[in-house]
């Protein structure tokens, strides 16, 4: 997972590589470089480190060059240094290259270039790229990508600069996302769009076999087989602003704010007045959706954990039976999915996520509709799925994530009511959209109403190495969902535990003092969650709890009780999840974390 810009234009390059590079941090932030083509020479700077150690190097000779190229890196093959940073360079140090995916036969590749006198200095697969195109090159940089790319296996979005060429820069994308940015002679390039946003809402979202090659005069789209392509434009309506922290000092918080304003765009257009829901990416007809016996839900980390949710909703309205893989396992564990009878739920805030593109394709192979949830319009899950549902919650940078959960469960109802009424089974359903409907304003109160009181919780967590949440039922995945937020960026140990499992093995961890989180927001297991309340009590924990207001008998037990507004039980969810963002929020500012960029973490895993 890294980010890659490119610049082709009238303007300084280097300010626009540096910036962009910036807006991509969060796709990987261990190393990052550029290299700029001034008075036809192909000058690199790279470095190891986050993007303020590469800035500290350049140098004020750099101010002609109107194209480059930049990457902004998250380690797979070589560990990070100078050396293994992009862009990586041939023999001839003619060609620079940057890359995002992984080279998976570059180690053949190597092998056959190094018997043909070619030197490597990096331990990285991109850098045979880099020596394909001198090896492949007889005059014409687009020819030798064009021969190139039959020859590699595996995922990229790459760019080829060359100081043959110093008005030219070539592109080519294969499960890795590119975008490019038209503003007149001015062309841009980015695995994103906040790295264009600055200069640009005109772009192209380039699809798989692609190839690309911008010159002063503008850009010229090929398809694999170098027959060139007329492409519509893409015109985004993000404004910059939601791409930035806004005020707030960790994009994670400004996100989690965000979350009332996500919830409402995401509603938008599609709870209809006469009950109907319209989901505009979805066209299953009655028969179809009659026909299904099962739904898989596919997803990875978080967006597991609101396919979890969604698994317990939609087997309690539709009465239909649910799995739920993380993508990593259902890939390889041949599921047996019935042929036209079952649907593959794909979630994903970015898109991009390997393992669930790979379990995505194993879904269609086995015969499954696909349905994706994503929030990122244009994405590999996206263009790849039968049918989409997006998630309105605006770019997500923080890598712990925030609003793309509270969308993504958000939609299974939504998902839930469409399924329902096109099934025949939906008495529940206009009950349910008018809580819905409610709910941006809960989520709010809780906000206001909580903030200040998890910021204060965190000093009970900060001191600890260890904490525990649990719950039953539908608090169950929002417990590992809190302890998942925790881990990630506040460093400590946190385990979730369906409550009723504490007394097969996990009860042994609880001493004196130990943080228990309690969810106890459903009605029908609240009498069952004091007992596990008084259980880790009796060990000594500390404990606080989340219920709904007027469930006034946890008091009793629990150290701490924080009341919820008084939502549906099937609804508990989203709000829970809100005070738990924040409690982990507090706890890793506390701890001196970062909380945007975890370490060892990036924003989306765009490789196995
Ligand atoms: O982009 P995706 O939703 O596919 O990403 C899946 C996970 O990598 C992601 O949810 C991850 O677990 C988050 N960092 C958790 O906060």
């Amino acid at each position: 997972m890294c980010g890659i810009v490119g610049y082709m234009g009238e303007k300084p390059a280097v300010p626009i590589l540096i910036n962009g590079l910036e807006k991509l941090e969060y796709r990987g932030y261990d190393s990052a470089g550029i290299a700029v083509i001034q008075d036809s020479n192909l000058i690199i700077e790279k470095s190891v480190g986050k993007l303020d150690s590469l800035k500290g190097r350049l140098k004020d000779n750099l101010t002609s060059a109107r194209a480059g190229i930049g990457h902004t890196r998250w380690a797979t093959h070589g560990r990070p240094s100078d050396v293994n940073s992009h862009p990586h360079q041939d023999c001839s140090g003619k060609f620079a290259v940057v890359h995002n995916g992984i080279i998976e036969n570059y180690q053949e590749l190597r092998q056959q270039l190094v018997d043909n006198g070619h030197r490597f200095v990096s331990e990285t697969d991109t850098e045979v790229l880099a020596h394909l195109v001198e090896e492949f090159y007889e005059g014409d940089l687009l020819q030798a990508v064009f021969k190139m790319l039959p020859v590699i296996r595996g995922s990229y979005a790459l760019v080829v600069a060359s100081a043959h060429h110093p008005e030219e820069l070539v592109a080519a994308r294969q499960d890795s996302p590119l975008i490019i940015g038209l503003d007149g002679n001015n062309t841009y390039l980015a695995s994103d769009i906040p790295a264009i946003l600055p200069y640009t809402r005109t772009t192209y979202v380039l699809e798989n076999g692609e190839v690309v090659s911008i010159n002063p005069q503008g850009v010229n789209i090929y398809n694999a087989d170098g027959t060139p392509k007329n492409k519509e434009v893409f015109h985004v309506d993000w404004d910059l602003e939601a791409a930035e922290k806004g005020g707030y000092e960790h994009f994670m918080l400004k996100e989690i704010h965000e979350q009332p304003r996500a919830l409402r765009d995401t509603l938008k257009g599609r709870l209809k007045d006469n009950g109907q829901v319209h989901l505009e990416g979805v066209n299953l007809t009655q028969e179809e959706a009659n026909d299904l016996e099962k739904i898989a839900i596919i997803a990875c980390g978080t967006a597991h954990y609101a396919g979890m949710v969604g698994k317990y909703i939609l087997e309690k309205f539709l009465r239909l039976p649910v799995e739920d893989d993380v993508a990593s396992e259902f890939r390889y564990r041949e599921p047996i999915l019935n042929k036209n009878h079952t649907l593959g739920l794909v979630i994903s805030q970015s898109g991009e996520t390997a393992d669930t593109l790979a379990s995505l394709r194993e879904a269609k192979k086995a015969g499954a509709t696909v349905l994706a949830i994503t929030n990122v319009v244009g994405s590999s899950v996206a263009r790849e799925s039968d049918h989409v549902i997006y998630t309105w919650a605006g770019p997500e940078i923080a890598v712990a994530s925030t609003k793309a959960y509270v969308t993504q469960v958000l939609t299974q109802y939504l998902l839930a009511m469409y399924l329902g009424k096109k099934r025949g089974n939906a008495s529940w359903a206009n009950e349910m959209g008018k809580k819905l409907k409610l709910l941006p304003d809960y989520v709010k109160e809780v906000l206001i109403r909580l903030e200040p009181e998890m910021r204060r919780l965190a000093g009970h967590i900060v001191p600890h190495e260890h904490a525990f949440f649990i719950g039953r039922g539908l608090d169950y995945p929002v417990s590992l969902e809190g302890a998942l937020k925790l881990k990630e960026i506040s460093y400590l140990h946190a385990e979730a535990y369906a409550a009723g499992e504490l007394k097969h093995g996990t009860l042994a961890l609880i001493e004196d003092g130990t943080p228990v989180i309690a969810l106890a927001t459903q009605t029908e297991l609240f009498e069952k969650m004091l007992s596990n309340i008084k259980e880790v009590k009796a060990r000594g924990a500390w404990v606080l709890a989340l219920t709904q207001e007027g469930n006034t008998a946890v008091a009793k037990e629990a150290d701490e009780v924080l009341y919820l507004p008084p939502v549906p039980d099937w609804l508990a969810p989203i709000v829970t999840v809100v005070p738990l963002q924040l409690l982990a929020y507090y706890t890793a500012v506390a701890r001196g974390c970062d909380v945007d960029k975890p370490r060892n973490l990036a924003k989306s895993v765009t490789v196995e």
